[in-house]
């Protein structure tokens, strides 16, 4: 199976916040920022991938900055590190000043896909090739996060998360 680069899968969704969309505050409600997010980082997967891809771990979201009403909002999503069915995806949100065209992070996530046959059962996907010193950094940093979620969802006993053990060591 051929690798890709990572920029294959960039994935890049722009709109808009709607007042439906918002808390009490008017700012965009957290769990509509983790749709938008998952729906972004499922096709830089499938991209990478090209299979059907499944949401297995979400990992490390953190809300810094609210998102008001009327903001131009934008996903870029992108594979970091794909393991043998699984894909670890990066997403960076960004928020759009709609007078100025000013930029500013608003928000990161990182998403965790499974590449599933007609059956649901995993299969295996291309590996990937990381390019630019971000790309690098994420990618050499995922096995790490890999071991942690395994840890965490119970399917990898600590002493076995050699990854994990070496920060400590
Ligand atoms: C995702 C799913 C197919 C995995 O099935 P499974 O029997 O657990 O398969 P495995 O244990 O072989 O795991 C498959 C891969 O997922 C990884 N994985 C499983 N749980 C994980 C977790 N909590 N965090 C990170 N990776 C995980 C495994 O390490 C493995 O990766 P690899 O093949 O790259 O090494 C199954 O759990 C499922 O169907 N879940 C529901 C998915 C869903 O409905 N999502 C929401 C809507 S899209």
């Amino acid at each position: 199976m051929k690798s890709k680069k990572a920029k294959e899968s960039l994935t890049i969704l722009t709109d808009t916040v709607l007042p439906g969309e918002t808390n009490p505050l008017n700012n965009l409600f957290g769990g509509e920022l983790l749709a938008r997010m998952d729906r972004a980082t499922s096709i830089a997967a499938s991209r990478h991938s090209n299979c059907i891809c499944v949401t297995v771990s979400v990992n490390h979201v953190v809300f810094t900055k609210a998102v008001p009403v009327g903001s131009i909002l934008q996903m870029e999503a992108k594979v970091s590190r794909a393991f043998s069915s699984s894909m670890e995806v990066f997403v960076d949100v960004w928020k759009e000043d709609r007078l100025t065209g000013n930029r500013e992070k608003v928000n990161e996530g990182i998403y965790t896909f499974v590449a599933v046959n007609d059956l649901g059962r995993p299969i295996k996907v291309p590996q990937l090739i990381p390019e630019s010193k971000l790309e690098k950094e994420r990618y050499i940093s995922a096995l790490q996060r890999k071991q942690l979620s395994l840890v965490l969802s119970g399917k990898l006993a600590p002493k076995e998360a050699t990854e994990l053990r070496a920060l400590f060591e």
